[in-house]
């Protein structure tokens, strides 16, 4: 069994754009540092770069590693992308992502929800992602092409079957197929960004996001008023898909948090890593739609639990997650995992817990293995849902539009085989 216990945690790696001018390595090391990078500070870290550069040509002496290449916008980043770039990974080695710049996005499709530093922090969070190039280009350019191919030695470009034509009506993707480095992956999860957004437009009313508190009617469903349909068919497949398979290690300390893990955001990656710090093995509880709905209202949560749940699994910090936790963080969870600390950000979604009913965290409390976590980052899910309410009617339009289109996509879908 691999017990291989964890020192990959790497501090804000992908906080360096500008030491590596726009290139950002994150994982870029990972199948080879494991053992390099235990225990080194963010600040050796650049003086230990050419270093690590040699041993990287050595390894690649030895057998050649097939690194491929996909880009996208990945703004109100969900477990579809996840699912996409884990496929892409498939394809290769080493998995290098292109994240499209704001600018670029903003000419081609509005302003993004999420500016370039948390969409960063997004992918870079995956455990699929190896490297990292910020501001790639929206459409691949022979130029940009050239450079994947040359300088960041990328072996096959990869795409989902959805067509990418270039402003003059040409396959984007021409030069990679002629030269055979062009493979394609199938697109299949019942989600986009496009739904997302309709979804928190929906929870809205006039431009406010609803945050009523009223009591929940059992039988209604999450979105009673909007109509909404899920098209996301969860099976047991594509969690194993996106575990890893692997309990702790003998002797290990777990660190368990609890929360909804809406919207996941660069803030949820960014306490997950911290709480992973803490110890060998990081156990996530993920409260259940009812919990979420009780605490936050009954327009909330704006993703389900499954999906949720994906989204944390996709996080490289995240050992394991309970899908559907309890409120309350009892003895018999703490036996049963061995769980060795319980922490909690202290940017929360809501305060209202602690004012009324009893702390859910009392028993870890008076165990004395509860510890708050300095949040890195301030965003919170209704942060992200407010950005989107701020700019109303720029969303409203540009979804309709995309809404028509996915509806043409869902309408001619057809049966693909594979993953
Ligand atoms: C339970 O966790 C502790 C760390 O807090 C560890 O020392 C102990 O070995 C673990 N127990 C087992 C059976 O792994």
């Amino acid at each position: 069994m691999d017990y291989e216990s964890s020192n990959w945690i790497w501090d804000g790696v992908y906080y360096y754009p500008h030491l590596f001018g726009g290139l950002m390595l994150t994982a870029a090391l990972l199948g080879l540092s494991t053992t390099y990078f235990g225990g080194i500070g963010l600040s050796s870290l650049p003086y230990m770069w050419s270093d690590l550069g040699l041993f990287h040509k050595k390894k690649l002496e030895k057998k050649k590693r097939v690194r491929v290449y996909m880009d996208g916008c990945f703004d109100l980043m969900h477990y579809g992308h996840a699912n996409a770039l884990r496929q892409a990974k498939a394809l290769g080695d080493e998995l290098v992502v292109g994240v499209v710049s704001d600018e670029e996005i903003i000419a081609n499709k509005g302003p993004p929800v999420l500016p370039m530093e948390e969409r960063l922090a997004l992918v870079s969070g995956l455990k699929w992602v190896d490297e990292v190039i910020a501001d790639a280009p929206y459409a691949i350019t022979e130029q940009f092409m050239r450079s994947l191919f040359n300088d960041h030695k990328i072996d096959y470009i990869i795409h989902g079957d959805d067509p990418c034509l270039l402003p003059d009506g040409t396959d984007a993707y021409a030069l990679a197929k002629k030269v055979g480095r062009y493979k394609q992956i199938k697109r299949t999860e019942g989600v986009s960004s496009t739904d997302i957004l309709g979804r928190i437009l929906a929870s809205c009313k006039d431009g406010n996001v609803i945050e009523d508190n009223s009591p929940r009617d059992a039988h209604e469903e999450s979105h009673p008023s909007t109509g909404y349909i899920s098209r996301f068919l969860p099976t047991s497949r594509r969690i194993v898909q996106f575990s890893n398979g692997k309990g702790p290690g003998p002797n290990a300390r777990v660190v368990y948090i609890d929360g909804a893990f809406d919207l996941f955001h660069a803030g949820h990656v960014e306490i997950l890593r911290c709480a992973r710090q803490l110890g060998d093995f990081l156990l996530v509880g993920i409260h259940t739609d009812q919990i979420v709905r009780e605490h936050r209202g009954k327009h909330h949560p704006i993703m389900h639990l499954h999906e949720r749940s994906l989204s944390v699994l996709a996080c490289r910090y995240v050992d394991e997650v309970i899908i559907g936790a309890p409120w309350e963080v009892t003895k018999d969870m703490i036996t049963t995992f061995n769980i060795s600390l319980v922490v909690r950000g202290t940017v929360a979604e809501s305060d209202s817990w602690l004012k009324s009913g009893p702390d859910p965290y009392s028993v870890p409390k008076n165990m004395g293995i509860f510890k708050m976590l300095e949040s890195p980052k301030s965003i919170t899910t209704s942060s992200v849902a407010q950005r989107i309410v701020a700019n109303h009617g720029t969303y409203m339009k540009r979804n309709a539009k995309k809404t028509a289109s996915e509806k043409k996509y869902y309408a001619e879908k057809v049966y693909v085989a594979g993953d």
